[in-house]
């Protein structure tokens, strides 16, 4: 039997954990979302999913609790339930908060911190996952059978990695995007009609994502490989090295990660 399971927050990584959840073939009579939005109630509803504007309510028989509020929400949200946790596995999606924060504010020794990122509202996102000693192999095993329905899951040994995860696969969509934003105005200088350089930008990063992916080799020896001597790629590659492209992208994810390792001392 799936286990009673409430989300504290039924926004956007909520919506799409609990689709994953219930494509995966989840019992939505299991699933109970507490939100304040009438509109994020009826999208609960429409899918079949309980859903009240009462946190304490939803959280009194749960057996999961995953908090999907803003992280300026935490410390209100999570200290109002302070003591009403039991013994729930408890996994927080919120960026910046710190398991000791959580364990504070909810009274609860129960915890998995997780990093979520976008592409989990299409089921391809990624979570880096870190608890402490206290929580269990089989609790562990309960969070990353929740969130494998929405994403990969990879665990971490240090909090700490949670800071660089957040730099490389919270922040890392964003990336991508800029890349491709700067790629398809770039074609269109070139002359491309601006619904074909979406096309050709588009389809070419996934199929560079799934190659780099799925094959054989890593992504440096594919680079290699599609680059011949003093050919095009070779100009455009030879151009982006000469303007510090390395460079600039190491100082990107260093900037990401100081930033939020400051959010989370604030
Ligand atoms: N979206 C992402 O890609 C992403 C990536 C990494 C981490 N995260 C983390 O995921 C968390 C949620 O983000 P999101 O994008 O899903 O935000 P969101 O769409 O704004 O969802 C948050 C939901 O919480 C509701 N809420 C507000 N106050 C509440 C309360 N007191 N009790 C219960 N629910 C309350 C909000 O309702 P109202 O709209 O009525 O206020 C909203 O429906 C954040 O902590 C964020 O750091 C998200």
């Amino acid at each position: 039997m799936d286990k009673r399971l409430t989300f504290i927050g039924g926004g956007n990584i909520a919506q799409a954990i609990l689709k994953g959840l219930l494509k995966s073939g989840y019992h939505p009579g299991s699933i109970l979302v507490a939100d304040p939005s009438e509109a994020q109630g009826q999208l609960c509803e429409d899918l079949g999913v309980s859903w009240t504007q009462d946190n304490a309510e939803a959280a009194r028989d749960a057996q999961v609790v995953i908090f999907c509020v803003k992280p300026q929400l935490m410390e209100n949200v999570a200290t109002a339930l302070h003591g009403q946790l039991n013994d729930a596995l408890v996994i927080s999606v919120a960026a910046g908060i710190t398991l000791q924060q959580l364990e504070t504010w909810s009274g609860s020794q129960n915890i998995v911190r997780s990093m979520p990122n976008t592409p989990a509202l299409l089921g391809q996102g990624m979570f880096g996952l870190y608890a402490s000693d206290r929580v269990t192999s089989s609790d562990r095993e309960t969070t990353t059978a929740l969130l494998s329905t929405v994403g990969a899951v990879r665990w971490f040994d240090q909090e700490s990695d949670i800071d660089a995860v957040t730099a490389v696969s919270g922040s890392g969509p964003a990336y991508f995007f800029y890349l491709m934003e700067a790629m398809i105005d770039a074609a269109e200088s070139l002359g491309l009609e601006r619904e074909a350089a979406h096309a050709l930008v588009t389809q070419t990063a996934l199929g560079a994502a799934v190659m780099a992916k799925e094959g054989a080799a890593d992504p440096k020896t594919l680079r290699v490989q599609v680059t011949s001597p003093n050919g095009t790629t070779h100009a455009a590659c030879e151009h982006l090295k000469e303007g510090g492209f390395e460079a600039l992208i190491h100082g990107a994810l260093t900037a990401a990660r100081d930033r939020s390792i400051q959010l989370s001392t604030s």
